[in-house]
Protein backbone atom coordinates (compact mmCIF):
# COMPACT_ATOMS: atom_id res chain seq x y z
CA UNK A 1 0.00 0.00 0.00
CA UNK A 2 1.39 3.30 -0.90
CA UNK A 3 0.30 6.64 0.01
CA UNK A 4 0.64 9.87 -1.88
CA UNK A 5 -0.52 13.41 -0.43
CA UNK A 6 0.17 16.64 -2.26
CA UNK A 7 1.31 19.45 -1.90
CA UNK A 8 3.15 22.90 -3.47
CA UNK A 9 6.34 22.70 -2.24
CA UNK A 10 6.12 19.14 -0.95
CA UNK A 11 4.71 15.67 -0.90
CA UNK A 12 3.58 13.73 1.82
CA UNK A 13 4.14 10.39 1.51
CA UNK A 14 4.86 6.75 1.96
CA UNK A 15 8.37 5.58 2.04
CA UNK A 16 10.31 3.72 -0.71
CA UNK A 17 13.31 1.04 -0.08
CA UNK A 18 15.03 3.96 -2.18
CA UNK A 19 14.52 6.78 0.49
CA UNK A 20 16.53 5.15 2.93
CA UNK A 21 19.81 7.57 1.80
CA UNK A 22 18.06 10.51 1.86
CA UNK A 23 16.25 9.67 5.39
CA UNK A 24 19.80 8.58 7.05
CA UNK A 25 21.32 11.83 5.75
CA UNK A 26 18.52 14.03 7.06
CA UNK A 27 17.96 12.54 10.62
CA UNK A 28 21.21 11.90 11.35
CA UNK A 29 21.04 14.92 13.93
CA UNK A 30 21.64 15.28 17.73
CA UNK A 31 18.90 17.85 18.08
CA UNK A 32 16.57 15.28 16.24
CA UNK A 33 17.06 12.73 18.57
CA UNK A 34 16.52 15.16 21.30
CA UNK A 35 13.20 15.48 20.97
CA UNK A 36 11.95 12.37 18.57
CA UNK A 37 12.47 8.86 19.21
CA UNK A 38 14.98 8.82 16.49
CA UNK A 39 18.52 7.72 17.70
CA UNK A 40 21.84 9.19 17.26
CA UNK A 41 23.88 8.32 15.41
CA UNK A 42 21.47 6.58 12.87
CA UNK A 43 22.64 4.74 10.46
CA UNK A 44 21.63 3.20 7.13
CA UNK A 45 20.15 0.19 8.21
CA UNK A 46 18.19 2.53 10.84
CA UNK A 47 16.91 3.89 7.89
CA UNK A 48 16.18 0.99 6.42
CA UNK A 49 14.47 -0.73 9.32
CA UNK A 50 12.06 1.87 9.78
CA UNK A 51 11.00 2.03 6.21
CA UNK A 52 9.97 -1.18 7.02
CA UNK A 53 8.49 -0.66 10.03
CA UNK A 54 6.74 2.23 8.49
CA UNK A 55 5.16 0.18 5.68
CA UNK A 56 3.93 -2.26 7.78
CA UNK A 57 2.25 -0.05 10.59
CA UNK A 58 0.60 1.87 7.08
CA UNK A 59 -0.66 -1.60 5.95
CA UNK A 60 -2.01 -2.46 9.42
CA UNK A 61 -3.38 1.11 9.68
CA UNK A 62 -1.88 1.30 12.97
CA UNK A 63 0.37 4.50 12.62
CA UNK A 64 1.36 6.66 9.40
CA UNK A 65 4.74 7.02 9.51
CA UNK A 66 5.18 9.53 6.14
CA UNK A 67 8.54 11.20 4.42
CA UNK A 68 8.39 14.92 3.40
CA UNK A 69 9.60 14.92 -0.06
CA UNK A 70 10.72 17.83 -1.53
CA UNK A 71 9.50 18.12 -4.92
CA UNK A 72 12.07 19.85 -6.51
CA UNK A 73 14.43 16.82 -6.24
CA UNK A 74 12.15 14.19 -4.92
CA UNK A 75 14.55 13.59 -2.17
CA UNK A 76 13.23 12.35 1.55
CA UNK A 77 13.81 15.64 3.81
CA UNK A 78 11.76 15.00 7.04
CA UNK A 79 9.75 12.68 8.37
CA UNK A 80 5.26 13.41 9.97
CA UNK A 81 3.43 11.16 11.41
CA UNK A 82 0.12 10.12 12.48
CA UNK A 83 0.89 7.85 15.37
CA UNK A 84 -0.82 5.11 17.44
CA UNK A 85 -4.60 5.66 15.80
CA UNK A 86 -7.31 4.70 18.00
CA UNK A 87 -9.84 4.26 15.90
CA UNK A 88 -12.43 3.27 18.56
CA UNK A 89 -11.75 7.17 20.20
CA UNK A 90 -10.81 8.41 16.75
CA UNK A 91 -7.72 9.93 17.84
CA UNK A 92 -3.85 10.10 16.93
CA UNK A 93 -0.62 12.09 17.97
CA UNK A 94 1.38 13.73 15.80
CA UNK A 95 4.94 14.12 15.34
CA UNK A 96 7.48 15.61 13.01
CA UNK A 97 10.88 16.61 12.22
CA UNK A 98 13.03 18.41 9.47
CA UNK A 99 16.66 17.84 7.99
CA UNK A 100 18.47 21.30 9.40
CA UNK A 101 18.93 22.11 5.45
CA UNK A 102 14.90 22.53 4.86
CA UNK A 103 14.35 24.60 8.55
CA UNK A 104 13.11 28.01 8.43
CA UNK A 105 11.52 27.86 4.73
CA UNK A 106 7.52 27.35 6.09
CA UNK A 107 8.02 23.54 4.93
CA UNK A 108 6.80 22.32 8.14
CA UNK A 109 3.79 24.35 8.25
CA UNK A 110 2.76 23.00 5.30
CA UNK A 111 3.05 19.21 5.29
CA UNK A 112 1.64 20.04 9.02
CA UNK A 113 -1.29 21.16 7.25
CA UNK A 114 -1.15 18.48 4.87
CA UNK A 115 -1.17 15.68 7.38
CA UNK A 116 -3.95 17.49 9.72
CA UNK A 117 -6.37 17.57 6.41
CA UNK A 118 -5.39 13.74 5.90
CA UNK A 119 -6.17 13.21 9.73
CA UNK A 120 -9.28 15.19 9.71
CA UNK A 121 -11.03 14.99 6.70
CA UNK A 122 -10.02 11.54 4.89
CA UNK A 123 -9.56 9.56 7.99
CA UNK A 124 -12.00 11.14 9.58
CA UNK A 125 -10.09 11.51 13.09
CA UNK A 126 -11.89 14.19 15.86
CA UNK A 127 -8.66 15.05 17.96
CA UNK A 128 -4.76 15.00 16.66
CA UNK A 129 -2.63 15.21 19.91
CA UNK A 130 0.90 16.62 20.07
CA UNK A 131 3.63 16.47 22.75
CA UNK A 132 6.51 18.92 23.04
CA UNK A 133 9.20 19.59 25.31
CA UNK A 134 9.06 22.85 27.02
CA UNK A 135 12.85 22.80 25.62
CA UNK A 136 11.40 22.97 21.79
CA UNK A 137 10.37 26.58 21.11
CA UNK A 138 10.47 25.95 17.15
CA UNK A 139 8.33 22.44 17.77
CA UNK A 140 5.85 25.14 20.15
CA UNK A 141 5.55 27.76 17.36
CA UNK A 142 4.34 25.08 14.86
CA UNK A 143 1.53 23.67 17.04
CA UNK A 144 0.26 27.23 17.97
CA UNK A 145 0.52 28.19 14.45
CA UNK A 146 -2.03 25.25 13.34
CA UNK A 147 -4.51 26.53 16.44
CA UNK A 148 -3.65 23.75 18.76
CA UNK A 149 -4.19 23.92 22.68
CA UNK A 150 -2.55 23.23 25.51
CA UNK A 151 -4.31 20.37 27.47
CA UNK A 152 -1.39 19.33 29.87
CA UNK A 153 1.56 17.93 30.81
CA UNK A 154 3.56 14.78 31.63
CA UNK A 155 6.90 13.24 32.22
CA UNK A 156 7.91 10.80 29.46
CA UNK A 157 9.35 8.27 31.04
CA UNK A 158 11.72 5.36 29.50
CA UNK A 159 13.37 7.85 26.78
CA UNK A 160 16.05 8.82 29.42
CA UNK A 161 16.53 11.87 28.30
CA UNK A 162 17.22 15.14 30.43
CA UNK A 163 15.42 17.10 27.76
CA UNK A 164 12.58 14.78 27.69
CA UNK A 165 11.73 14.75 30.88
CA UNK A 166 8.55 17.34 31.06
CA UNK A 167 6.25 17.13 27.90
CA UNK A 168 3.60 19.30 27.11
CA UNK A 169 0.50 18.15 25.88
CA UNK A 170 -1.19 19.92 22.97
CA UNK A 171 -4.73 18.74 20.87
CA UNK A 172 -6.86 20.30 18.02
CA UNK A 173 -10.34 18.78 17.51
CA UNK A 174 -11.81 18.65 14.18
CA UNK A 175 -14.51 21.16 14.84
CA UNK A 176 -11.59 23.79 15.05
CA UNK A 177 -9.33 22.98 12.31
CA UNK A 178 -9.40 25.88 9.83
CA UNK A 179 -9.32 23.78 5.97
C1 LIG B 1 10.54 21.68 15.00
C2 LIG B 1 10.94 21.77 13.53
C3 LIG B 1 10.20 20.69 12.79
C4 LIG B 1 10.57 23.14 12.98
O1 LIG B 1 10.77 23.11 11.60
P1 LIG B 1 10.90 24.37 10.63
O2 LIG B 1 10.05 24.24 9.44
O3 LIG B 1 12.30 24.54 10.32
O4 LIG B 1 10.34 25.51 11.43
P2 LIG B 1 10.85 27.00 11.28
O5 LIG B 1 12.32 27.11 11.34
O6 LIG B 1 10.16 27.58 10.11
O7 LIG B 1 10.33 27.57 12.58
C5 LIG B 1 8.97 27.62 12.87
C6 LIG B 1 8.81 28.85 13.69
O8 LIG B 1 9.55 28.69 14.91
C7 LIG B 1 10.50 29.75 15.03
N1 LIG B 1 11.70 29.19 15.64
C8 LIG B 1 12.61 28.39 15.04
N2 LIG B 1 13.58 28.08 15.91
C9 LIG B 1 13.27 28.72 17.06
C10 LIG B 1 13.89 28.82 18.33
N3 LIG B 1 15.03 28.15 18.60
N4 LIG B 1 13.32 29.59 19.27
C11 LIG B 1 12.16 30.24 19.02
N5 LIG B 1 11.51 30.18 17.86
C12 LIG B 1 12.07 29.42 16.88
C13 LIG B 1 10.72 30.29 13.64
O9 LIG B 1 11.07 31.64 13.67
C14 LIG B 1 9.35 30.07 13.00
O10 LIG B 1 8.47 31.10 13.31
P3 LIG B 1 7.90 32.04 12.15
O11 LIG B 1 7.26 31.15 11.14
O12 LIG B 1 6.93 32.90 12.86
O13 LIG B 1 9.08 32.74 11.60
C15 LIG B 1 12.47 21.56 13.33
O14 LIG B 1 13.13 22.51 14.09
C16 LIG B 1 12.97 20.19 13.70
O15 LIG B 1 12.91 19.26 12.90
N6 LIG B 1 13.48 20.00 14.94
C17 LIG B 1 14.00 18.74 15.39
C18 LIG B 1 12.92 17.68 15.59
C19 LIG B 1 11.79 18.17 16.47
O16 LIG B 1 12.01 18.93 17.38
N7 LIG B 1 10.57 17.68 16.20
C20 LIG B 1 9.38 18.07 16.94
C21 LIG B 1 9.11 17.10 18.01
S1 LIG B 1 7.65 17.57 18.91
Amino acid sequence: MSLVLRGKRINVRSFKKSDAESLQENINEKLISQFTRAPYPYNLQDAEDFIDLSNLELKNKKSFLLGIEFKETGKVIGGISLMDVDWKKKEAELGYWIGKNYRGKGLMKEAVDIILKFGFMEIKLERITADVSTKNPASRKIVDKMKFKYCGWKFEEGWGRLLLKRMLIFELFRKDFVK
